[in-house]
């Protein structure tokens, strides 16, 4: 298959010297990144700022903000078969960014933001073949949470997990995650984030191509 993963946080101008951004590693889609290519998958790694070594035959793209994340998933869309999302995008950017560092006295307390565009959202409506799966980060209300930005953002699977845990999510070695489609939920134990990529990549393989899932939904009602 010919897999986008997107991994890490993306940065959010604020002057030249700040940013708001998150507390991603970009060790979870890193992770997924690898797994697919050892499982013999073609694989397209869009990241964000992170101090992680590229995993040797994927192609990078290297981006910065949310805005430059959504140009490479919408560029490389169409190629793909599957897209994961385990990408922490920003979900706010400031409404301009100031072209010099901004002053302690100055503006910063009236920092004003905005929404940015969100990606799934983006893309979901151009899928042809193409499976859809994102994350959803929650500290509370996981499974209904998910449930509802699988449905919000017309996902094929999401993995839901709790990053108020310390073993779990942001920046750690391992994660607990469930494992949420349309028909399913299964609550996965605390692993290594190989082997959870491993899973994810292996459940992706079982899929049926995406046209074909909705087909079954629709035939369900
Ligand atoms: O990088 P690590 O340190 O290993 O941490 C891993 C992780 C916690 C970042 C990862 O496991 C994870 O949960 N990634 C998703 C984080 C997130 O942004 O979740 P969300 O619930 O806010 O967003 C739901 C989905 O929408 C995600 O797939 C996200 O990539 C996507 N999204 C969000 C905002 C936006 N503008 N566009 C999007 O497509």
């Amino acid at each position: 298959m010919k897999i986008i993963v997107t991994a890490g946080p993306t940065r959010e101008a604020i002057d030249p010297v700040r940013f708001l951004s998150n507390r991603s590693s970009g060790k979870m889609g890193y992770a997924i990144a690898e797994a697919a290519l050892k499982r013999g998958h073609t694989v397209r790694l869009i990241s964000g700022p992170v101090s992680l070594l590229p995993p040797p035959n994927a192609r990078m793209y290297q981006v910065e903000s949310a805005a430059d994340m959504l140009q490479a998933v919408v560029e490389n869309f169409a190629w793909c078969d599957a897209l994961i999302m385990s990408a922490a995008v920003a979900d706010w950017r400031p409404v301009h960014q100031a072209e010099h560092k901004l002053k302690k006295c100055s503006a910063m307390s009236n920092l004003k933001l905005e929404r940015t565009t969100d990606i799934l959202q983006t893309v979901a409506p151009q899928k042809s073949h193409q499976i859809i799966i994102g994350f959803a980060a929650e500290t509370k209300n996981l499974i209904a949470e998910a449930r509802r930005k699988l449905s919000a953002k017309n996902m094929d699977m999401i993995i839901a997990n709790d990053v108020s845990r310390e073993d779990a999510g942001f920046a750690v070695d391992t994660n607990a995650a469930s494992i949420i489609t349309q028909d399913s939920s299964e609550d996965l134990p605390l692993m290594q984030k190989s082997e959870l990529a491993l899973e994810i990549i292996q459940r992706l393989e079982k899929l049926p191509p995406a046209n074909n899932i909705t087909r079954r939904r629709h035939q369900k009602k």
